[in-house]
């Protein structure tokens, strides 16, 4: 294959960060979508702050790598459809607690044919994940207007 056929484009979908909200002990989707495309190569959720112990979720090749994952992530965090059906790759982190705010980042290479030809562009979203105290407090709607 020559490597020249291989194009890159990066196509930053969702620029800005999403705002999420989760009460204490709860469950929350961190939503991820890559457009209409179903080949995804990889995908990677990350969360700046601990990235040099690993991902939050690590996918390649059609399998999740749990070695490759953060140990405070394991057996917490499960793709919301297994099979990324349509590019769903939002992630469901179970049982929230404070130590999970931060900023989450979704990272996808998704695979296309251009004119019959490889190429490669990259997804990437932002979330900032608040973990608030359970009750009718946390239920608030806060609007932030630039
Ligand atoms: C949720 O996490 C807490 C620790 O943060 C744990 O004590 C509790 O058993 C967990 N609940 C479930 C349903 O996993
Ligand atoms: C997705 O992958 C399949 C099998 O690898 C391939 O036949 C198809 O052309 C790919 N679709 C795109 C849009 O690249
Ligand atoms: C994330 O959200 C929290 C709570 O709303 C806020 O205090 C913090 O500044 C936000 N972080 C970033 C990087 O925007």
């Amino acid at each position: 294959m020559n490597k020249c056929l291989l194009i890159l484009s990066f196509i930053y979908l969702a620029e800005g960060q999403q705002e999420v909200t989760v009460h204490l002990k709860q469950d929350v989707t961190l939503v991820c979508q890559s457009s209409s495309v179903e080949n995804i190569s990889v995908l990677k959720w990350s969360r700046s702050d601990l990235n040099s112990d690993g991902y939050v979720y690590f996918y390649r090749n059609k399998r999740c790598f749990e070695s490759y994952q953060h140990p405070w992530f394991h057996g917490r965090v499960m793709l919301r459809d297994a099979g990324m059906k349509g590019g769903d790759a939002s992630l469901i982190l179970k049982n929230a607690t404070f130590k999970d705010a931060g900023i989450y980042e979704c990272h996808l290479l998704v695979r296309e044919l251009v004119e019959s030809r490889r190429s490669y562009s990259e997804i990437s979203h932002v979330i900032n994940l608040t973990v608030t105290d359970a009750g009718e407090f946390g239920a608030r709607d806060v609007l932030v207007r630039p």
